[in-house]
Formats: structure tokens, C-alpha cells, sequence
């Protein structure tokens, strides 16, 4: 069975002393109520925090994430980070193609896909983000959109590679605007690219990959998002940086 996944994006907010207090905020949350089965948590700090969060990892409470990564292998990229390095330091998971980066990174189908195959030679877990911007969804070409996003930085991937990959369907005009899709938009992209992972490397694996949903996803609309058959989990920003409002979207499978 595919695992429901709540993934927090911290994006590039929080100084360390707060940063610190969130994760353990959450961490009593956990203590007093667990989470449902079959869930899993991941929190994506920004990069100097990760070590602080893994070692609260250690409990097993959540699993971490990186929000970035490099596509080289090593070497003079002044300010980058490899995956050899998260891996080195228990990374998990790394969120890769996000829109502020597709936006204002030049982060292309082409850099998703190297990013990506890194991160499977280092045995990181890539969450591979997707989505169209308001005009595109307006133009009625999400589904172009995604299916171009998904085929260019994803199917050159064996179905054992396949098999590590985490999505997230993230409509852009949704990001931070306090403007969510509807359950029946959600259900409708979703239910898309799993077709296209189907069409691909077949119904099993299809079936076994997570599809997350982002976008304004806060603790009043995470369990009517969530109630989708193909709506996996949330990969969540703003909500992510209150403990118990990222611990109530968990709680709403
Ligand atoms: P948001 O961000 O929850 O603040 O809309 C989601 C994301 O960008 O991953």
C-alpha cells in the first residue's frame, strides 16, 4: 500500500532558535498523539538546520528532507550542496523542481531530471513538483503542463528508479495565495498523472507511487484534499511553520 505523506516545506524562513523550537513543538505533539497509520511525515528544513533536525529524527518521529540539490556530482560549485552530502548526513528525502525555483532558478524539466537521478544514486528519496501557473490553468493546458513536466524530468527513470519517487502536484496559483484547488481539481490532476505512471511503467507501480497535493493546504481543508482517492498527502509551506497546525494537517487522513 502507498504511504500517506505530509511533507513541510519550510522554505527559506525561521532563524535557528525558532527553527528549533518548531521541531520541537512537533515532536510534543507526537508525544501526546501519534500519527494515523500508514502516515508519514517528512520536514523540509533549509539546509544549515538539517543537522539539527535529524538528530530529533533519531525517534523516528519524522523523516527529513532537503529542499534543494545540486546536479553534479562534486566539485568548485561555490554554494552548492550534493546529494552525496545529504546522504552523508541522513537525509531521506529532497524536494526537487519546486515552482519558486522553476521561477526564479531557471530549474528546468532538463535540471529536474539530473537533480533527480543524484538523488537516486545517493539513495534520497526525490519529491518531484509539478503544476501549472494561472494562465496555463486558465488557457486549459494543465494537463499539457504536467504531462511535459512529468515525461521530461521522470521517464527516463527505470521502474526500479521509478519506484523512489514521490510527486507533488502544486498548482502555482495556488502557492501561498490562500487560494486552493478544489478536492474535484486535486482528484482530477491526480488521478491524471497517476494514468501517465500507469501508461509508463504499468498499473503496479502506478499504484504504489504517492501523490501529493500543495498549495494553501491548511488544517480546514487537508481532510476534504485528503479524501481523495489519489490525493496522497499535502507537501505544505506556510502551515508547516506552526507545530500544531502542521501536526493537525498529519492528523487528517
Ligand atoms: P503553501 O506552499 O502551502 O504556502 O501554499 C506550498 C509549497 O510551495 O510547497
Amino acid at each position: 500500500m502507498r504511504k500517506n505523506i505530509v511533507a513541510g516545506n519550510w522554505k527559506m524562513n525561521k532563524r535557528f532558535d525558532e527553527a528549533d523550537e518548531l521541531v520541537s513543538g512537533i515532536m510534543d505533539l507526537l508525544e501526546k498523539q501519534e500519527l494515523p497509520q500508514n502516515t508519514l511525515m517528512i520536514l523540509c528544513p533549509p539546509f544549515p538546520y538539517l543537522e539539527m533536525c535529524t538528530d530529533y529524527s533519531n525517534d523516528s518521529y519524522f523523516a527529513i528532507g532537503a529542499q534543494n540539490v545540486n546536479d553534479n556530482d562534486r566539485g568548485a560549485y561555490t554554494g552548492e550542496v550534493s546529494a552525496e552530502m545529504l546522504n552523508s548526513m541522513e537525509v531521506e528525502y529532497c524536494i526537487v523542481g519546486h515552482s519558486e525555483r522553476r521561477a526564479y532558478y531557471g530549474e528546468t524539466d532538463a535540471i529536474v531530471a539530473r537533480k533527480v537521478d543524484q538523488l537516486i544514486k545517493n539513495d534520497i528519496r526525490p519529491i518531484v513538483c509539478c503544476g501549472e501557473v494561472l494562465e496555463e490553468r486558465e488557457g486549459n493546458k494543465q494537463f499539457e503542463v504536467v504531462r511535459r513536466q512529468i515525461t521530461d524530468g521522470l521517464f527516463h527513470l527505470s521502474a526500479e528508479q521509478f519506484a523512489n519517487i514521490v510527486i507533488a502536484y502544486e498548482p502555482v496559483w495556488a502557492i501561498g495565495t490562500g487560494k486552493t484547488a478544489t478536492p474535484a481539481q486535486a482528484q482530477e490532476m491526480h488521478a491524471f498523472i497517476r494514468g501517465l505512471i500507469a501508461d509508463k511503467y504499468g498499473k503496479e507501480v502506478a499504484e504504489a507511487t504517492s501523490i501529493l497535493y500543495g498549495g494553501s493546504c491548511k488544517p480546514t481543508n487537508a481532510k476534504e484534499l485528503f479524501a481523495n482517492p489519489d490525493v496522497d498527502g499535502g507537501l505544505i509551506g506556510g502551515a508547516s511553520l506552526q507545530a500544531e497546525d502542521f501536526v493537525n494537517i498529519a492528523m487528517a487522513f
